[in-house]
């Protein structure tokens, strides 16, 4: 289960070498090259395991290689992986009829990752703004929360307060106002009649898994309603069993107008993103007007549609929960222990790291040697996001490397 960091002359470093030869910087990865994967565990190219608490980001809900997902794309790859839209394909309707059901919505509007399943939603909720609403030709403003993260656009990037995000990459997509994470009153009062919408995210994932005061998200949802806005949920990490519920609005009982999918929704495969709503709503787009080539293709439904499948059962949720309460036990007995925070919904906490110990970098460097993969996020959280097969077991020797890597 342990390993020790590469030093210049493994062949992981070489291999680490050669991406940074000719692959953008775009990233800063940890030092470990990973060649295989199954379940919760994944393999490096020299032959060590490790336990895979980050699950890309919430996309491996179901681990690596689920034999289920596995089967149902290589049954789907022998048939046919692509049409276009041009034609239609006999695995997306079945995929977009699940899907709906699951949210409770009439219909569904495919994408491939969840920077287009937020541009989607954007464009839905103005077309909606001046077609239905009748607000004013170019006037349409969308709400968003400070702290956001939607993904890597330049519109997106553009409502982002992250310097990092944003800065050098202007000028912006006009039309969005934000305001402070978990305040309602501030929503109501940025509401003006030009709003469409609302979007935010029920639990902001890269600011750290943040969570919204309780009863903020029925809030939203009652704003929304009286000033007849769209609420959008943004539950591409939050979404899809992560939090011991099919989506973190559950938590509060709230369904909102959109939601946005992806990550999971693709089993760890491929892209597959999606807006889902009622069709007063994403009815608004017609043909012509919005669009993806691989968007809808029949290999990422018919992955979609098992992914689906495998929601409706509710046992990953379940475990979720049931694994979500043990871990939060688990790691509140680290606090005071080079950890000043934890926040955990579900099977997905971020962790604060006493600056004393290190930084979120530091203690995700000193994971990998334990055999641990997490990742830091803005310079002092470990975000984890275990698979939701995992077991007891494996999260309890997690915390205790984790434990360990503390105790320095
Ligand atoms: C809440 C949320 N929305 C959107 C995105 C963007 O998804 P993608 O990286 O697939 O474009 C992310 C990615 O982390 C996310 O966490």
């Amino acid at each position: 289960m342990t390993s020790t960091s590469p030093d210049v002359d493994t062949a992981m470093a070489r291999v680490i070498a050669d991406e940074n030869e000719h692959v953008a910087h775009n990233y800063h990865p940890l030092p470990v090259v990973i060649s295989r994967g199954e379940g919760v565990w994944v393999t490096d190219v020299e032959g060590r395991r490790y336990l895979d608490l980050l699950s890309a980001y919430s996309a491996l809900n179901f681990g690596h290689g689920h034999p289920a997902l596995l089967a149902a794309a290589q049954e789907q790859l022998n048939r046919l992986t692509l049409t276009s839209r041009a034609y239609h394909n006999d695995r997306l309707g079945p995929f977009a009829a699940a899907l709906a059901e699951l949210c409770g919505k009439d219909l569904v509007l495919p994408m491939n990752t969840g920077a287009e399943a937020v541009e989607t939603g954007i464009k839905v909720a103005r077309a909606w703004g001046y077609r239905v609403k009748g607000i004013e030709p170019d006037a349409a403003t969308v709400v968003v929360a400070h702290g956001n993260f939607h993904g890597r656009t330049t519109t997106i990037v553009g409502f982002s307060d992250d310097p990092q995000a944003r800065d050098g990459f202007g000028p912006f997509t006009p039309g969005f106002v934000g305001v402070p994470y978990g305040d309602a009153a501030a929503i109501e009062a940025a509401i003006t009649p030009s709003t469409a919408a609302v979007l935010i995210e029920p639990i902001q994932g890269e600011a750290g898994v943040v969570l919204p005061p309780e009863g903020y998200l029925r809030a939203v949802r009652d704003i929304c309603t009286k000033h007849d806005v769209l609420f959008i949920a943004d539950e591409i990490q939050s979404g899809l069993g992560r939090v011991g519920e099919t989506f973190a609005c559950d938590r509060e009982g709230v369904v909102p107008d959109v939601y946005l999918l992806g990550k999971a929704l693709g089993g760890g495969i491929l892209p597959l993103s999606a807006v889902v709503a009622d069709r007063e709503i994403l009815g608004v787009i017609r043909p012509g007007e919005h669009g993806s080539t691989f968007g809808g293709n029949p290999l990422a439904a018919a992955v979609g549609l098992r992914v689906v499948e495998m929601l409706q059962t509710g046992e990953f949720q379940t475990r979720a929960k049931a694994l979500g309460e043990h871990l939060e036990a688990r790691l509140q007995s680290l606090v005071g222990e080079g950890v000043t925070a934890v926040r955990v919904a579900g099977l997905w906490a971020g962790i604060d790291i006493d600056p004393a110990v290190g930084t979120g970098r530091e203690v995700a460097e000193r994971l990998i040697a334990r055999g641990v993969l997490a990742k830091d996020t803005h310079g002092q959280t470990i975000r984890i996001a275990p698979p939701l097969v995992v077991r007891a077991t494996e999260l309890d020797w997690a915390v205790e490397q984790l434990r360990f890597v503390l105790a320095g």
